[in-house]
């Protein structure tokens, strides 16, 4: 396996990737009935194109493959800046997909409730926006792997604090496999309309949202610069 960095020329063969393997798989989508296997979704698709814009972004191709640029797994990343997220949530009302907007709606008011950069006092964070490893290859570390590069990314480029939003209880363990900790939770089964219906009814045994962060202190930073 090679990892690369993702540049935005890429952006077609990663959403080729994501269409087959994140879109309708991850735990909220496949609750939501977001889209079937294969097929694209403009909104998602949009956010995803702009955490590659940010060039912070991993892929894991297969060496063995020599022809093609075969990406069987991706950890994009972005910048998140203070207001990114209210203007994200406002920008919510606009979008035609009822789906999309149950599953940010949740992830946006989670992320305003329990807000990082208050507590931490920073000005910016390196947020992992998006795992996915391909259906045939799961199980072969890529995950743990695209998100150790992250971190190794993050540190880089001088971010204090990293944050992911995990769906599941594989993203989640994983993502504290690599010393990220659980700042907020928010059980699915909470997560309900004016009727106490439940939005989004994901499958067990994926049961709630994690809300994570690592921070990365000065020393570390340091270390990383001059190893460089
Ligand atoms: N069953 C049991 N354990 C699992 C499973 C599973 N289905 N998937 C991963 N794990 C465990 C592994 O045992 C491993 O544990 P270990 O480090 O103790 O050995 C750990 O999780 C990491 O496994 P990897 O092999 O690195 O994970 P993989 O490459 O299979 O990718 C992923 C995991 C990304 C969750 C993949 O299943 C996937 O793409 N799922 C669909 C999309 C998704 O849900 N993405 C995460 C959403 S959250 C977000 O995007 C920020």
């Amino acid at each position: 396996m090679e990892y690369k960095m993702i540049a935005p020329e890429h952006s077609e063969q990663v959403m080729e990737h994501l269409r087959r393997n994140f879109f309708a798989d991850e735990p909220l989508n496949k609750a939501a009935g977001l889209c079937q296997n294969g097929s694209s979704c403009p909104a998602l698709e949009a956010h995803c194109a702009e955490a590659i814009q940010h060039r912070m972004s991993v892929m894991a191709v297969d060496a063995k493959e020599k022809d093609t640029l075969k990406i069987v797994g991706v950890v994009l990343n972005g910048i998140l800046k203070p207001g990114d997220t209210a203007k994200a949530l406002s920008k919510l009302d606009c979008n035609d997909d009822a789906d999309f907007r149950k599953i940010f709606d949740l992830l946006h008011r989670h992320n305003l409730k329990h807000n990082l950069f208050e507590h931490f006092d920073v000005d910016c964070m390196f947020d992992v926006r998006i795992l996915s490893v391909d259906s045939c290859y799961r199980g072969q570390g890529i995950a743990n792997e695209l998100v150790k590069r992250s971190v190794a990314v993050a540190k880089k480029n001088g971010f204090r604090l990293l944050k992911a939003d995990a769906t599941g209880i594989f993203s989640q363990k994983i993502f504290r496999s690599h010393g990220f900790e659980v700042f907020s939770e928010q059980p699915y089964s909470k997560y309900t309309d004016e009727n106490g219906k439940v939005i989004l009814p994901v499958v067990a045994p994926h049961i709630k949202l994690q809300q994570l962060y690592k921070a990365i202190c000065a020393d570390d930073q340091d270390e990383k610069k001059q190893s460089l």
